[in-house]
């Protein structure tokens, strides 16, 4: 209001003096921004009034839909109580206490994951892989081992965007501006089968081939330098990608044969995403770290833990009377008002069933994307797992031939879909849009958006006939 009274418009202002992430400065400043004024369930609106059905849950992570006031009035009370101590030094509060036990039992229980040890939080999902790149290489310190520090990323992974998070990061983009990766961090092949095939190549044939590679690159390093191997069950922002068959079980024999540590980024797949409560499960992986944010609040308030295994638990342990405190740690690890949201989070997922609901929509939306678009000839693939699914776009759908590097189809298609009232995500990495709607989605709700997507479609048409030439 004080911005319109003085005769400097909201969109001015943020134009002027808002440095936004991962945004064009240049069309930042010509197109201004879009102010999200409110929203409910799965409905935002923006400040100008316009309604958009939200199918990217803002970046994968408003788990229980917007609105709700329940969180609101744990945040509420949790600072009224006490709004902020610090945990350094063994101080503690309440709400994490309570967090990070029932933290531990959900992911014993719902990923089959009986080793793990302890909870460490921090308020993003590239601190929490901060935390654990560090845990790896503490780990290795401990058990004199110094040279054993590499970790092993996958090509179109994400894992965040600070110094290491944004190494471990599989994506050229975020790589180029800013010296990326750091010493110490190797990538190997991407696990998409649609797009990496080679021509012939069957499912089985392409597995091997990503198995032999990284056994290649781990004989190559010296396996007495590999530290650790890190992935996301079903990688996010590379394209909803869904791995092959048998991958994991293969990953995890070569780390067990060359006692490397596995990491789990379960940042999106985490608190129900695929359908299940974490996408270890759909996979039988065994990790010894697992990281965690987003749905863990349903983003209503910053907070990312990193789960710590047993086998690296106990080495620092026992290394604790000789190695001093753990000299690692935030101003905010452990906020009690993170703690009460993510408690009363929690409450809601579990109480109004939203696993068993994105287990069940999961299907339906790409049923209905299949019967809408999926004879479309610029629509590729359609995948995923629950309510994390990818639309890949290619150039010639018969010989599997793809856009041209940079002609970004999948952003024109967002924008016009934008237009018609929807939000999908464009994904770089693969010509990819994302569906990623909050779990309370329900199945008219899923009608309107694929109805909406179809309209943008059709609407793109002409662009995608001429880029694809
Ligand atoms: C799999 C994965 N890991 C880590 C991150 C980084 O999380 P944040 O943006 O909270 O730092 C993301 C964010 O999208 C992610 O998708």
């Amino acid at each position: 209001m004080v911005a319109d009274a003085q005769n400097y418009s909201l969109e001015e202002m943020d134009r002027q003096s808002f440095f936004h992430p991962t945004t064009s400065i240049a069309e930042h400043l010509r197109d201004g921004p879009t102010i999200i004024a409110g929203g409910t369930g799965v409905r935002l609106r923006d400040r100008r009034g316009r309604e958009l059905i939200d199918c990217g849950a803002g970046l994968w992570c408003v788990n229980v839909g917007y609105g709700r006031a329940e969180l609101g009035d744990a945040a509420a009370r949790a600072m009224a109580e006490l709004g902020y101590y610090h945990t350094f030094s063994a101080y503690s509060n309440e709400p994490i206490i309570r967090l990070a036990d029932r933290l531990l039992t959900l992911f014993r229980e719902k990923a089959g994951v009986p080793g793990l040890a302890r909870v460490f939080f921090g308020t993003s999902g590239s601190d929490a892989n901060d935390t654990n790149f560090k845990l790896v290489r503490y780990y290795n310190n401990l058990r004199g081992r110094p040279q054993k520090k590499k970790i092993i990323a996958r090509l179109g992974a994400y894992h965040g965007l600070t110094y290491a998070a944004g190494s471990l990061t599989g994506i050229a983009a975020f790589h180029r501006a800013f010296d990326l990766p750091v010493a110490g961090v190797l990538h190997t092949a991407c696990p998409h089968f649609y797009r990496f095939a080679r021509p012939g190549e069957n499912e089985a044939a392409f597995t091997d081939r990503l198995i032999a590679d990284l056994e290649a690159l781990i004989a190559r390093e010296g396996p007495d330098t590999i530290a650790a191997f890190i992935a996301e069950p079903v990688m996010g922002t590379g394209g909803a990608l869904v791995p092959p068959k048998d991958y994991f079980a293969r990953v995890g024999r070569l780390l067990a044969e060359h006692d490397i540590l596995l990491i789990a980024d379960e940042v999106i797949t985490g608190f129900g995403r695929t359908g299940v409560w974490f996408a270890s499960a759909l996979y039988g992986l065994q990790p010894d770290l697992v990281t965690l944010a987003k749905g863990l609040t349903s983003a209503y308030f910053p907070l990312s833990a990193s789960l710590v295994g047993e086998r690296i638990w106990s080495v620092l342990r026992e290394a604790s009377p000789h190695s001093g405190p753990v000299m690692h740690g935030f101003t905010y690890s452990g906020h009690p008002v993170g703690g009460a949201v993510a408690m009363a989070n929690l409450d809601i997922i579990e109480n109004e069933q939203m696993v068993e609901n994105a287990a069940q929509m999961g299907p339906y939306l790409r049923q209905c994307l299949r019967q809408r678009i999926g004879d479309h000839p610029f629509v590729g693939d359609i995948r995923g797992e629950g309510l994390m699914i990818g639309v890949e776009f290619v150039a010639d759908k018969q010989t599997r031939r793809f856009f041209a590097p940079d002609s970004q189809p999948q952003r024109l298609v967002a924008r016009n879909a934008f237009d018609e009232g929807l939000l999908v995500r464009a994904l770089g990495f693969t010509d990819t849009v994302s569906f990623s709607p909050p779990l309370c989605i329900g199945p008219a709700e899923i009608d309107e958006a694929v109805e909406r997507f179809a309209r943008a479609l059709a609407r793109t048409m002409p662009e995608l006939s001429r880029l694809a030439r």
